[in-house]
């Protein structure tokens, strides 16, 4: 039998993701309280906290717990004096909209850090404006994503490896402002399983999204296709929380086994505000 939550849990979809109630960030968290969020965020993959002030030291702080916090290679999102975080905002220094999306790949389903060798583990986003309209996050379970392949497909993806490319995906999604020289020699593509074990877990799960670029091994526009056929197959609608942004909120997810996307909202009159840090995890096997 498993412990019980020292917190109140609601699932947000009888899959994938989960409401944690009555824990507020700020006021510090305890080793015990932490080994709960933990277990709720292997079981969940998806965490919701309720509208509260998290400070951004309060946001890294928290982040800290899981393990080593990215500092992101596109460092003209960096947020005051936190380079842990990564400020995505479309509004100006009046606070006024710009009309400019400050991210276009994060439209497209992704899983942070796949460019890296050492991947994603917990992303946690913090909604400081949300607009009314749009600008939701979904996410998808890669876990059931895997289960629902054929042993067709199960066979012909099982030894297969992409290769992420943070310049691809960048550059195909958000052109006009694509990596710097620098930024790209910091990042060369790197190569990761398709099907992947989680590694606390023991779960399969598929582990590909946008900034896969190619498969190793495969003519470049047969592996490009692939891609594409895959990343549609996985996801499914009743695998996919979607998340509607109230202010305040902070989500968290395992990269690890879900794909997740920001959806399209008016960037011309509404604001969106959000702060986000990715944890450090692993190489991926
Ligand atoms: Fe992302």
């Amino acid at each position: 039998m498993d412990a019980p939550w020292p917190f109140d849990i609601r699932p947000l979809t009888p899959r994938l993701g989960a409401e944690v109630l009555g824990v507020t960030l700020a006021h510090g968290i305890s080793d015990d309280l932490f080994a709960a969020i933990y277990r709720a965020f292997l079981r969940h993959q998806v965490l919701l906290f309720e509208p509260q002030d998290v400070p951004p030291a309060t946001q890294v702080a928290f982040a800290r717990r899981f393990g080593e916090v990215q500092v992101h290679v596109m460092n003209q999102y960096h947020a005051g004096g936190f380079p842990e975080l990564y400020r995505l905002s479309n509004l100006d220094e009046h606070g006024r909209p710009t009309g400019k999306h400050p991210d276009k790949g994060t439209l497209a389903w992704h899983t942070d850090g796949s460019w890296s060798q050492v991947t994603g583990q917990a992303t946690i986003i913090y909604g400081e404006v949300v607009p009314k309209v749009g600008g939701e996050t979904h996410f998808c379970d890669m876990y059931g994503a895997y289960e629902r392949l054929s042993p067709e497909w199960k066979a012909r993806l099982a030894n297969l490896r992409a290769v992420h490319n943070l310049d691809f995906s960048r550059t195909r999604r958000h052109g006009e402002d694509p990596l710097t020289e620098a930024q790209r020699r910091e990042r060369p593509p790197v190569d990761h399983p398709i099907v992947r074990t989680h590694p606390e877990t023991g779960r399969q799960c598929v582990y590909l999204g946008d900034h896969a670029e190619y498969i190793v091994g495969m003519p470049y526009d047969e592996g490009r296709a692939l891609i594409e056929e895959v990343n549609a197959m996985i996801i499914h609608p009743d695998l996919t929380y979607e998340h509607c942004w109230t202010a305040g909120e902070l989500l968290l997810w395992d990269n690890r086994c879900v794909l997740h996307k920001a959806t399209a909202f008016d960037e011309a009159r509404e604001g969106r505000v959000v702060r986000r840090c990715t944890v450090l995890g692993e190489v991926p096997h």
